[in-house]
């Protein structure tokens, strides 16, 4: 039976992916300190006889320690605040767990000659100048702003994952995730979608930041987690960084009209001022990935939208 930890594991992709690799019949480690993840996401994970919760904080480095931790093959190393609201209210405690968290997990992996894959971020590439954004593409990026800590510290990690791979011959391989969604998103997380659909089905006003010229590009979980699968599977993967996202681009204000269209509200769109460093534009080049993984996203915005707006109908 394979062995996988998961860091993160009561956040939205942690939860999502756990599931899947337990009805695959995994065994699966969790470990997750609760800070922005939810417990309600360990309750349904919880019946699997070969789940086991860690409740710890990554960035100790007595993780490395705990006895649960024994023959593992695979390490998702998916904790991290994901949402600016959440990374900027604890910005110190989201530059430990891209660095000092992400060291510890590629340790794990070393010692037990497992494979690790990392999640990195779109934001990697900050107000990007060249568009598409390939994986070749350095970024841009401020390091004099409130979205620093997040975007410098999973770079940071990125370093820490080639490190480990060129000195140590570490497995690991990178994914630099493009906004996902589901209903699976908590609805006070603060991300766009999340936002939106919440707004219209409580009948508030949708809030578009600026004029809702910047775009954005939205993957389906499902997709996202085939992603992982195909990366984590994938031998031609060891060292490679790959772009994991949508590659059909959206004004958010595209993106509030069609909530809108979808939910029937009768919701109105307000405009708040652009917060600082808001990428302008953000689109995945995903060759990549289709070439080396044979991996594209199957699920349109439309579709997963609708999927998604039924279920949070019943959440709220
Ligand atoms: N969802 C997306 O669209 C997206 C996009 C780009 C990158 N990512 C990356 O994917 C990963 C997962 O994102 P998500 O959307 O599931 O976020 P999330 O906030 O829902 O989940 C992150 C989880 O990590 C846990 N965590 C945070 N700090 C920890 C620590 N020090 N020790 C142990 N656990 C800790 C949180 O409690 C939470 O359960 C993150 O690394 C994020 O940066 C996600």
């Amino acid at each position: 039976m394979t062995k996988a930890v998961i860091t993160g594991v009561a956040g939205f992709l942690g939860s999502n992916l756990a599931l899947k690799l337990l009805t695959e019949g995994y065994e699966v480690i969790g470990v997750d300190n609760i800070s922005t993840g939810r417990i309600s996401n360990i309750d349904k994970l919880n019946p699997f006889p070969q789940f086991q919760f860690i409740k710890a904080d990554i960035t100790q480095q007595s993780i490395l320690d705990n006895e649960k931790m024994v023959k593992i093959d695979e390490v998702y190393h998916l904790a991290s605040p994901a949402s600016p609201k959440w990374y900027q209210a604890s910005p110190f405690n989201t530059i430990s767990v891209n660095t000092v968290g992400t060291m510890h997990m590629l340790e794990l992996t070393k010692k037990h000659g497992a494979k690790m894959l990392y999640s990195s971020t779109s934001e990697i590439y900050g107000d990007p100048e060249i568009h598409p954004q390939s994986e070749n593409y350095k970024g841009n990026v401020n390091t004099w702003g409130p979205r620093a800590c997040y975007d410098e510290s999973k770079r940071l990690g990125e370093v820490y994952c080639y490190l480990y791979h060129s000195l140590y011959d570490t497995r690991v391989t990178v994914a630099r995730i493009f906004n996902t969604y589901s209903s699976g998103l908590w609805q006070e997380d603060g991300r766009v979608i999340s936002n939106f659909v919440t707004q219209a089905l409580k009948g508030e006003d949708l809030t578009v930041y600026g004029k809702g010229s910047q775009t954005r590009t939205f993957c389906y979980i499902e997709d996202t987690i085939t992603a992982f699968r195909k990366m984590m599977a994938s031998e031609r993967s060891n060292g490679e960084i790959f772009n994991i996202g949508h590659p059909k681009e959206y004004t958010i204000l595209e993106v509030a009209k069609l909530v809108k269209k979808l939910t029937n509200t009768t919701s109105n769109i307000v405009y708040k001022e652009l917060p600082e460093d808001d990428p302008k534009v953000r689109c995945p080049d995903i060759s990549k990935a289709i070439s080396v993984l044979g991996w594209k996203p199957r699920i349109e915005l439309q579709e997963g939208l609708t999927r998604m707006i039924e279920e949070y109908k019943n959440q709220i």
